[in-house]
């Protein structure tokens, strides 16, 4: 009876002690095993006599019970421990705060000229736009520079094959849509035109927007108060001026460079001029009868001026610490 009883003294002590499962099962076996101590008791009762051996069993499989018991208990306690710990380690706390939806924002070029249509849309301007891969004749020929001009090496040309380039300017537009259309004619293009040039201020693929107002009565007049009013409102300052430098273009005459007024100084912002009769020439209009007006503006350089950005290959490294600031 008293080994009864330090049996059953030394399993619960040992069970309370484990917080392992498996090394709990081995425990168990150590009692109720085949070699277990309480085994070898119970194998002992054929040695006892006839009245010891009843109560002697009976004392045993209390004993047997009340370990079986123990044993279910830690085992039960280990499995809710468990479950608690990995609650705790999943759990969530429906109090922090949310992450929210990332929004995404339009490239500040992009806005720029989604501005630069809707000016020119409320001055009666409509859009128009043509491809970026040209052949050589709508970007060179057409426009009054010929093959051997010395007006063919301002623009350092992309070539695709001897016939066809990436545009260097919009201007190739104006023959697209005068082919196409009869006057009167005001449009504006924006898009893309590519140069072999890098740099800072240069970028081989940038954008421009060319204007063409063509009709019966059109001076240079109306050509400076569209631009003077369109930078004055893309700016939103009414004391910005604009000044007209004599220049060459092959494909108007005369011809003229615009500046702006910036800080104090002058900012050449693109080209202008009244539409020269030999491109009428090319898309049959009759240059006795109509004439007008064209100009072309650098688009990147309108937006590094109106968000300050003082580098232009800024707008085109995908940097989103740079880009998400136009969200
Ligand atoms: N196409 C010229 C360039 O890229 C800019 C230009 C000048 C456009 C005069 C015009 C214009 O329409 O009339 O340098």
């Amino acid at each position: 009876m008293e080994e009864l009883q330090q049996i059953l003294d030394q399993a619960l002590t040992q069970f309370s002690a484990i917080n392992d499962e498996n090394q709990l099962e081995q425990a168990k076996a150590k009692y109720l095993g085949k070699e277990g101590s309480l085994t070898a008791l119970l194998k002992g009762l054929g040695k006892l006599s006839a009245d010891e051996r009843p109560k002697a069993g009976a004392s045993i499989n209390q004993v047997k019970q009340s370990i079986e018991a123990a044993l279910q208990q830690r085992r039960d306690a280990l499995g809710h421990a468990k479950m608690a710990t990995k609650l705790s380690a999943e759990s969530l706390d429906v109090t922090l705060p949310g992450r929210g939806n990332g929004c995404g924002g339009l490239h500040p070029v992009t806005r720029t000229l989604s501005r630069i249509e809707h000016l020119f849309h409320s001055l009666g301007f409509s859009t128009t736009s043509g491809p970026e891969i040209e052949h050589d004749f709508y970007n060179f020929t057409a426009l009054n520079i010929p093959k051997n001009h010395p007006a063919r090496a301002m623009h350092d040309t992309f070539y695709i094959d001897p016939e066809h380039v990436l545009r260097t300017h919009t201007s190739p537009v104006q023959v697209h849509y005068m082919q196409t259309h009869q006057p009167p004619l005001k449009i504006i293009s924006a898009g893309r035109v590519y140069r072999v040039d890098s740099d800072a201020t240069h970028s081989p693929m940038f954008h421009q927007v060319e204007g063409l107002w063509v009709d019966e009565e059109v001076s240079f007049a109306n050509l400076k108060g569209v631009v003077q009013d369109f930078l004055q409102r893309f700016f939103e300052q009414d004391d910005l001026k604009v000044r007209f430098r004599p220049s060459f273009f092959p494909f108007t005459e005369p011809s003229a460079e615009m500046d702006m007024s910036w800080r104090g100084g002058w900012l050449e912002i693109g080209g202008c001029g009244m539409v020269h009769p030999a491109v009428l020439k090319h898309v049959n209009i009759d240059s006795e009868k109509y004439l007008g007006f064209a100009f072309g503006l650098g688009v990147e350089r309108l937006a590094m001026l109106r968000y300050g950005v003082n580098d232009l290959r800024q707008f085109y490294e995908s940097d989103l610490r740079f880009l998400k600031q136009f969200n």
